[in-house]
């Protein structure tokens, strides 16, 4: 394990687990109900996630990226969350929109988002996060696939990071206080 990993709080095996069960969930819900899913992916934290999942759904979709965050340097600024990478397609309003998340903390990012893709004219739009923190919860929202709900520890690995470091592990693991109190 590595050395600033405090401890394992999710396992390769629960991780694979995990996935499979939302694909399930997701398949059961699109299969038969939409010609264009797409999973829109938002960078960077959920790649290592939409990665295993996109390869255990039946449904046939699309991925996209988008790269969004609440703080830092702006290309465009839209209420209270930066677009760094913004969705483009032209047929919009035929697609259903999944949106890949690695985490929800406040709940900002996804509630904001889900509203910004609607009002683009998507014909659908659902979330999908591996990770949950409810106790973060700074507005109300829930997710419409969960994988797992964790309390207020600072997780990184499976696409999480600290100061990017720490997503290529491949378990979510607590990470050590003294590495970001030092
Ligand atoms: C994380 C996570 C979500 C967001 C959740 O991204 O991937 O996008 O924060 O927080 P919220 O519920 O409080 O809005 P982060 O800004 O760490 O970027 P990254 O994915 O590139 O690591």
């Amino acid at each position: 394990m590595n050395k600033d990993i405090l401890k394992v709080l999710v396992d390769e095996k629960q991780l694979d687990e995990m996935t499979t069960r939302l694909a399930k969930e997701i398949d059961n819900d699109y299969f038969d109900n939409s010609e264009h899913v797409i999973l829109l992916a938002i960078l960077k934290g959920s790649v290592v996630f939409m990665g295993d999942l996109m390869k255990k759904l039946q449904t046939p979709v699309e991925i996209e990226f988008m790269k969004v965050s609440s703080y830092g340097a702006t290309t465009k600024t839209t209420g209270n969350i930066n677009i760094h990478l913004d969705l483009q397609r032209k047929n919009i309003e035929e697609c259903d929109i999944i949106i890949v998340e690695d985490i929800i903390d406040s709940g900002r990012t996804l509630s904001y988002l889900v509203n910004y893709l609607l009002n683009k004219g998507a014909r659908s739009v659902k979330t999908c996060t591996l990770l949950d923190k409810p106790s973060r919860r700074e507005v109300e929202f829930n997710p419409d696939y969960s994988g797992m709900k964790i309390p207020d520890e600072f997780v990184v690995g499976y696409g999480l990071d600290y100061d990017e470091k720490y997503r290529t592990l491949p378990y979510v693991g607590i990470l050590r206080p003294e590495v970001y109190n030092s």
